[in-house]
């Protein structure tokens, strides 16, 4: 959790290094409230682990690249109930985790070197992928006076100042829960195709929309990548399985880099995936929790004099600013961690520029776990 020398710029995922010191605490005793990581604190629907108790003895080769054809229909009914396109089955690959959709975008629609745009503060990994990679980044600088949401007007001004042939963005967002609008879509949708740039839409977070459905780019474009998980709603991050929706031309480039890279996403997994496809009930189970869970973090952190702004539109993160208490995020988070035993991400993870001034707190845990964070974080402040 210290900062490290980087010679390209790649630097370890901080919330994962929280994870490692927050498990070394608990193998010595301690007990720690988790906050750092977007895992929700329920497991799977009942009906995905018995579809893959039952598959178990069967399911032990290969599928094909793209995945279980079964599975890339269930996902393109998925795109005709609830977003009123029509998606053909075999423009979709399924993948491990969304993580593995990323290496797959980036590789089939540029070449090493093209820069990418993304958003600060976005997700850590966007940024280490790129450069790790070798691509190049170019960021967009967004303000929590606009809710954080990035704009057409944005894009263009970034765009003007440093060309890049790609953009990747997500809706609702890491670390803010900002969600644009149809409009606003349609705004970036727009922007992209007059500045010739390929929309990457990182829809991880679709389904814990508190504000209202999700907009697909899908509904706007068939020009955009569409990266999509069943981490975050389905409740199955460990199970590393997600999907990518290609526009025709890099659909065979797609599959061929699938083929070579990974040769098929898990297939215990997919299996899990077809039978999580049909428990959206469950799923909305679970993201009334984090509503219930969203307002008592959110105003929780304010009336600890967090600044945290209007309740965020979506995910499950609060991303609160700390400068009442630090203009050190990576020590606050440290200390909170060490004396408090509340794991948080420091928001130099999203931001290298503005960070040390945030923090993100993830409320996609237990009720009760979010409470005796409070109560921890409140003592830890003398408040
Ligand atoms: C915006 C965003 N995209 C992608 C991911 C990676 O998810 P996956 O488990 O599907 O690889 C995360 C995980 O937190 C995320 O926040």
């Amino acid at each position: 959790m210290t900062s490290e020398p980087t010679v390209d710029g790649l630097l370890p995922f901080q919330a994962m290094e929280i994870l490692k010191r927050a498990r070394a605490l608990e193998a010595g005793g301690r007990q720690v409230c988790h906050l750092e990581l977007g895992e929700p604190g329920s497991p799977p629907a009942p009906r995905v682990l018995e579809a893959v108790k039952a598959a178990l003895p069967q399911a032990q080769g290969y599928t094909n690249a793209k995945g279980l054809v079964e599975l890339r229909e269930g996902l393109a009914a998925y795109y005709h109930d609830r977003h009123g396109v029509g998606v053909d089955a075999e423009s979709i690959l399924c993948t491990m985790g969304s993580s593995a959709g990323f290496i797959l975008a980036f590789h089939a629609a540029f070449r090493p070197g093209a820069r990418i745009a993304i958003t600060r503060p976005g997700y850590p990994a966007y940024v280490n992928t790129l450069l790790g990679l070798g691509f190049g980044v170019a960021e967009i600088p967004l303000g929590q006076q606009n809710g954080w949401k990035l704009t057409g007007a944005a894009i263009a001004a970034a765009h003007a100042q440093t060309p890049f042939e790609g953009l990747l963005f997500a809706s609702p967002a890491n670390p803010t829960g900002a969600s644009v609008t149809r409009e606003e879509l349609a705004d970036i949708v727009a922007t992209c195709r007059r500045l010739g740039v390929r929309l990457i839409s990182d829809e991880i977070y679709h389904g814990l929309d508190y504000a209202g459905p999700s907009v697909s780019a899908l509904e706007l474009t068939r020009d955009a990548i569409v990266i999509n998980s069943f981490s975050k709603y389905y409740c199955m991050t460990g199970w590393r399985i997600g999907w990518m929706v290609l526009p025709d031309d890099l659909v065979r480039r797609a599959e061929i880099l699938q083929q070579n890279l990974f040769i098929s996403a898990p297939t215990l997994s997919q299996v899990a995936a077809i039978a999580a496809l049909g428990e959206r009930d469950y799923a909305e189970q679970q993201k009334a929790l984090y509503a219930v869970n969203r307002t008592l973090l959110t105003e929780g952190l304010a009336g600890l004099g967090f600044e945290t702004g209007a309740l965020p539109d979506g995910a499950f993160y609060a991303y609160a600013g700390i400068s009442r208490f630090s203009n050190d995020s990576m020590a606050f988070c440290a200390r909170l961690l060490d004396e408090a035993g509340v794991a948080a991400t420091p928001g130099v993870d999203f931001d290298r520029v503005n960070g040390q001034a945030f923090g993100r707190f993830s409320y996609a845990g237990r009720r009760a776990e979010i409470e005796t964070a409070l109560e921890r974080i409140g003592r830890f402040l003398h408040l």
